[in-house]
């Protein structure tokens, strides 16, 4: 063999369409990657505060306590001593599995170290100074961010009576957009936005706009899922994440599904082409469980229902959802609610300005929800209040501006 042929040639990189285009358009996306950070739901809540007591319950950043599914584990574990090596042909095998699952090609799905980053990258793909992000309010707020730092107008539209995204007001309040954002269920209510809402925003968005579908939340809920309209080549943009129901939100797992012209847009922001082994694996173990779905959704909607029994017996103001996460009235500005619940070691929030008595609570375990229901009842009737005493460290919960510089309201 002669030398010239050890040295691979362009056209011999044996990469996937999808990652040859993400190298041949490096140079046009290089200074936008740089341009903003990926903002993720810890870095809102106070989840990344370090000096909170170690036996504190932690409802505040919608993860999940049961953590990844048995088979998950095993397949990360076992994967481990492999870890010196790049093994990408399992990013491969789980865009294959995915779009199988899903009926799409696998050019049409995107794996990500979570969704955060296809979030991000949709965002700075499709908006711009002469195009708004729109968004719903009390709505998930990590495009927001993305859109500010490409110099985008936000515009924030509030949820119907019923808790949905209000559609038809989102379209009329933007004209000029580049992205509806549809969180369905919604982070932080836990509500639904219906297939038909959706798809009628899809049908009588702008020219050249994307609606971004994030179903984060969805395996927790009865929410159908629009992937059909992906199928269909429609104007979507539509994320699925690991963190949640799946409780891989640190080992990092998500994907993007769309038309293949749309997911070449989103790879001009950059991004990592290697994923994490362990997470990868785990993925697919998961998703070969074909029970974890079902058996989770109802571990989740069980303690969901019992602590909403709770509540209705002892008259406290809630939002119905189908979530893993629900908005609760303390019927004060729910900070000092906030504060007096981190003083008996339970940590909620967040706090969206346009609700500003309510607070978000993530559903935890049953002893979790038993302790924050004991706390909230002290909280309630005044036997605990924000000025009495101190837990050490969480006096220094985020203020105006958390440590990641991020102001936040809590
Ligand atoms: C609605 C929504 N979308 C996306 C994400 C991003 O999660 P991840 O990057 O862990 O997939 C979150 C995280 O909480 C979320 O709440």
């Amino acid at each position: 063999m002669a030398p010239q042929d050890l040295v691979p040639h362009d056209n011999d990189f044996r990469v996937p369409s999808a990652s040859r285009r993400s190298f041949l358009s490096l140079a046009a996306g290089a200074s936008a990657a740089l341009a903003f950070r990926i903002v993720t739901e810890p870095m809102l809540a106070h989840a990344r505060v370090h000096n909170v007591p170690k036996d504190a319950i932690r409802i505040d950043a919608n993860e999940n306590p049961l953590g990844p599914c048995a088979p998950a584990r095993e397949a990360a574990a076992a994967i481990v001593s492999q870890g010196g090596r790049y093994s990408d042909w399992l990013t491969d095998d789980l865009v294959k599995m995915l779009a199988e699952m899903e009926g799409l090609k696998p050019e049409q799905v995107l794996v990500y170290a979570g969704s955060s980053e296809p979030l991000h990258h949709t965002v700075a793909a499709f908006s711009s100074p002469q195009r708004s992000y729109v968004t719903a309010d009390p709505g998930y707020e990590a495009g927001m961010f993305a859109a500010q730092a490409m110099g985008a107008k936000v515009v924030k539209v509030p949820l119907t009576k019923t808790y949905a995204h209000d559609v038809k007001a989102m379209l009329a309040a933007a004209p000029d957009a580049g992205v509806f954002y549809v969180c369905s269920p919604n982070n932080p209510t836990g509500t639904l936005t219906s297939h038909s809402d959706i798809e009628y925003l899809v049908e009588n968005k702008p020219k050249g706009s994307v609606v971004l579908v994030d179903e984060a939340y969805i395996h927790f809920s009865d929410a159908v899922s629009v992937m059909d309209l992906v199928r269909a080549g429609k104007d979507v943009i539509l994320l699925r994440t690991f963190s949640k129901l799946y409780g891989m939100a640190g080992l990092r797992c998500g994907a993007a599904f769309a038309r293949t012209d749309l997911l070449e847009k989103l790879e001009n922001y950059g991004g990592w082409n290697f994923k994490p082994i362990t997470a990868l694996v785990a993925a697919s173990a998961s998703l070969k469980d074909a029970q974890l779905v079902p058996e989770r959704k109802h571990i989740n909607a069980t303690i969901r229902s019992q602590v909403f029994d709770w509540l209705d017996r002892n008259g406290y103001s809630y939002i119905p959802s189908q979530s893993n996460c629900f908005m609760l009235d303390t019927k004060r500005p729910a900070k000092a609610a906030i504060d007096a619940m981190a003083k008996q070691n339970v940590i909620i929030g967040r706090i969206w300005p346009i609700w500003p008595t309510y607070t978000r609570i993530t559903v935890g375990t049953g002893p979790e929800m038993e302790q924050f229901q004991a706390a909230w009842q002290k909280v309630m009737t005044g036997a605990v209040t924000a000025s009495v005493g101190a837990v050490p460290g969480l006096g220094e919960l985020p203020r105006k501006r958390n440590r990641d510089g991020i102001t936040i309201e809590t």
